[in-house]
């Protein structure tokens, strides 16, 4: 282990949010004790200080009672508590800067060691952390936390926390204090225990903490699918996940995504354009896709996000090269200056038979002009797509869009994720 800069991060309020699991279980234990349900200030309190110290002072129990209802707390937490949980946004960013600054990063929390490490296991986090310090026999002295933490002979570190105890606990082991503000702790209660710096969201923390440094880059996805695939629901369903594990999403559509995109996406899909050649159409996709790449997606990759794109030039290759047979190639070559090398790092395919997605739409609205196509345009689609896949296969996670909801919701996320994470360590 090594000295150099060390970082030291408190976990709830300042890597994560953690109320709704915090709270609910805290509801669970008071109420299996016949204690009425506390005010939205009290259980707000709960975060930070130890659970045990909590019960006694928030709730008035005595000790005795406090320690059974840790026990309860825990019982729920385990299993439930744990997960119910979000990285705030921009911590991932903030923590890959700082990396890449040199510095090496560590957590100091007041929760037990096996709930800590099974949260930053869950949330791919633990690979950034170095050194893990957590609270034993329910006693949390922060001060001798920060001491275990660091390496024999480092003298510049910081502890990164969101309460006073994570101020106090810095100065007294003689570091360096950055308080965020975003987390459970005021501004003037951080100020008031020492903080000698504030953050005011996850990226100035990087800002504070290494000022000049370049930035990280983000990440492109896409999703991709025959009409009725059910790519609107999965693609909220993702959103939703990623958000929760930190990632500061940018979501968009194709065509359309910016102003200019979106008045092409009115002329494509408009039922009246039946006059439309084949190549207006493919130009006319080209054409909002270019601005698309330009003025969204790359600014965003560029500045650390991850952009999820419903639908990208797999679309035009399947639906013009395929679906009106101008050839995949074809598309592709015409489409070269308006991608411009920006290809999706990850495209989610949602795999499903044409006649069974062709089912699904005329169950639920009036078909758009794209939509009205004959059962065989659909069918060229989806061989399109089949050809895509089997160009580029290392590009594609295909998931099979004909089970449930929820099962190849969870199926995308596992794939996606794994991605990110790849991507992350590249750094
Ligand atoms: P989609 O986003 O699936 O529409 P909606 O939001 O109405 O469900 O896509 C609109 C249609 O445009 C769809 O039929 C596919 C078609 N399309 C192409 O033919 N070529 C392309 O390059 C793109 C991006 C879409």
């Amino acid at each position: 282990m090594s000295t150099g800069t060390w970082v030291l991060f408190d976990l709830d309020g300042t890597l994560t949010q953690s109320e709704e699991g915090i709270w609910n279980c805290a509801r669970y234990a008071l109420g299996k004790m016949g204690y009425a349900e506390p005010d939205a200030a009290t259980l707000r309190k709960f975060i930070g200080p130890p659970l045990v110290w909590s019960f006694q002072e928030l709730i008035g129990m005595s000790e005795e009672q406090a320690i059974r209802a840790q026990g309860i707390y825990r019982e729920r937490y385990n299993t439930l508590g744990l997960l119910e949980n979000r990285v705030y946004p921009g911590i991932r960013y903030a923590l890959r800067c700082l990396k890449k600054a040199g510095m090496h990063l560590g957590v100091v929390t007041g929760k037990p060691e096996n709930a800590t490490r099974r949260i930053l296991e869950h949330f791919g986090l633990i690979g950034f952390f170095e050194q893990i310090v957590c609270a034993t026999d329910n006693k949390a002295d922060k001060e001798q936390m920060i001491r275990k933490a660091l390496p024999e002979g480092v003298t510049d570190a910081w502890m990164v926390g969101d309460r006073k105890y994570d101020m106090e606990g810095g100065r007294q082991a003689g570091i360096h204090t950055l308080g965020v503000t975003y987390g459970y702790g005021s501004e003037e209660e951080l100020t008031e225990s020492g903080a000698e710096k504030l953050a005011r969201s996850p990226r100035e923390i990087a800002e504070v903490l290494c000022p000049g440094t370049e930035g990280v880059s983000g990440a492109f996805l896409s999703m991709e699918g025959l009409d009725g695939s059910g790519k609107g629901t999965q693609l909220e369903r993702l959103q939703d996940t990623l958000e929760r594990y930190g990632y500061e999403l940018v979501m968009t559509r194709e065509p359309g995504g910016t102003p200019i995109s979106e008045k092409i996406r009115g002329i494509l899909l408009d039922r009246e354009n039946v006059g439309m050649t084949d190549e207006t159409e493919v130009l006319l996709y080209a054409a909002a896709r270019a601005q698309l790449v330009r003025e969204v997606i790359r600014p965003a990759v560029r500045d650390g996000k991850v952009v999820l794109c419903d639908r990208f030039v797999d679309s035009s290759a399947a639906y013009q090269g395929g679906g009106r047979q101008l050839g995949i190639e074809r598309i592709m070559e015409i489409n070269r200056p308006a991608v411009d090398g920006t290809m999706p790092d990850l495209t989610v395919y949602l795999d499903i038979d044409h006649r069974k997605s062709l089912e699904r739409r005329m169950a639920v609205s009036e078909p758009d002009r794209m939509e009205m196509e004959a059962d065989s345009f659909h069918a060229r689609v989806e061989e399109g797509y089949h050809k895509l896949i089997a160009m580029d296969p290392g590009r594609f996670a295909v998931v099979n869009a004909e089970g449930d909801r929820d099962g190849i919701a969870a199926e995308i996320a596992e794939k996606v994720l794994a991605r990110l994470r790849m991507l992350e360590m590249e750094d």
